[in-house]
């Protein structure tokens, strides 16, 4: 994917001008380390008081329908302010994301240049690229589990599925058995002990889906991209103070969230290592991001929900790993690569991260029970 080229300043100055924004213009500039949309902060001067406000641009590559990805994000922070002034909260202008409206009311703008969007700069908080503590995952995963409770009596309709099939472990699984059918570029032998490895694994793909299909799991509003960047974190106290990145909010199963932050947050290497041994899941994280989790989902998580937490975060992991495994024998058509067998050896990391998952399997389980009764004994 080509990244689009950054707009000269006075462009950008153009663009912020196009939204609500009142009092002088400073300056605008590239911000944050996203690797999705083209972030920048705008700098402002309001009747003599700094301010800053956030002007991105959607990566329309990735999200190819930006008015329903805009809408699902104006419900969403429509209902976390509403929901967060129902709490009392003092500063619930700086625990959600607020949209600031294009001149002629517009939630975004259509330009030649791309989708581009505004928001309210959240302050005196910031995000972090790797998870340094579990203080840190426990803050991040109990933001996380606010946000869905705040959004679990989000009323009809339901938000858009901007992208379908997300989490359909299922058909990722399906993907999988053609890529390996087809072969097209003969990857197969190659990737042998992982094939096997998938194909040892087929009952466990369907078990969230099957649940929800029985009625036994909710569809809940969920955001899709728990790492921990992805949640601003207090300079002060640590606490996680507001979740971003929206783009992707859509009904779904808290799982795919839960599972999510511990594939990322419990691996102590980068996606692509290639020393196995190095690879597997730290204990003291998942402690802190079961944890944090319960505490803020205390209120309105079922005990069904909580029973297969644990379960989530080996099937979200075996998921990407067999996303791997099949872009790797499609001739990495999806996944940038910057090896050859670059993606065997993301999905061999994946696969480690399973394995460590299984062996821990009893005292993740035990754990997230004794986290629960924790959590609903302090929530009552
Ligand atoms: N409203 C905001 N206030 C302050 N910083 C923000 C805000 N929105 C985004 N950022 C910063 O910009 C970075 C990228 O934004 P994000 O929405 O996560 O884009 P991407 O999809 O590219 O990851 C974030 O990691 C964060 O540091
Ligand atoms: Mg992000």
């Amino acid at each position: 994917m080509a990244r689009r080229p950054t707009p000269p300043p006075e462009r950008l100055r153009e663009l912020a001008a196009g939204f609500r924004i009142h009092g002088d213009v400073l300056g605008v500039e590239p911000y944050g380390s996203g690797h999705i949309n083209d972030t920048f902060c705008v700098r402002v001067e309001q009747a003599g008081a700094p301010l800053r406000y956030v002007l991105q641009r959607l990566n329309t590559d990735i999200f190819r329908d930006p008015a329903a990805v805009m809408a699902n994000i104006a419900r969403v922070t429509e209902h976390l302010a509403a929901q967060l002034r129902r709490e009392g909260v003092r500063d619930a202008s700086r625990r959600a994301l607020t949209l600031v409206p294009a001149r002629d009311g517009a939630l975004w703008r259509n330009e030649p240049d791309g989708a581009w969007r505004c928001y309210l700069f959240i302050e005196r908080a910031r995000t972090w690229d790797a998870i340094e503590s579990p203080a840190q995952a426990a803050a991040a995963a109990r933001a996380f589990a606010e946000f869905q409770r705040r959004l679990a009596d989000l009323p009809p309709p339901p938000l858009a599925d901007t992208i379908p099939g997300f989490h359909d472990t299922p058909r990722r699984f399906f993907a999988l058995q053609a890529a390996i059918q087809a072969d097209p570029h003969r990857r197969a032998a190659e990737a042998a002990p992982e094939i096997e490895f998938a194909r040892a694994r087929a009952q466990i793909v369907d078990r969230l889906e099957r649940a929800r299909a029985e009625g036994r799991l909710p569809l809940r509003v969920t955001h899709n991209d728990t790492k921990l960047n992805n949640v601003m974190l207090d300079d002060a106290t640590g606490e996680g103070v507001c979740v971003i990145d929206l783009d992707t909010v859509m009904p779904g199963l808290v799982h795919y969230d839960f599972g999510d932050m511990c594939r990322t947050a419990t691996r102590p290497t980068p996606e692509d290592e290639t020393d196995l041994a190095r690879v597997r899941m730290r204990r003291d994280m998942y402690e802190a991001l079961v944890r944090g989790y319960l505490e803020g989902g205390a209120g309105f998580l079922t005990d069904a929900e909580v029973e297969l937490l644990a379960f989530s975060a080996r099937l979200i992991t075996f998921e990407i790993g067999i996303r791997f495994l099949t872009d790797f024998l499609e001739g990495d058509a999806y996944f940038k690569t910057r090896r050859p067998g670059h993606n065997l050896d993301r999905c061999r990391v994946q696969f480690a991260m399973v394995r460590s998952f299984e062996e821990n399997e009893d005292w993740m389980q035990q754990m997230t029970r004794e986290a629960w009764v924790r959590a609903r004994e302090a929530h009552r």
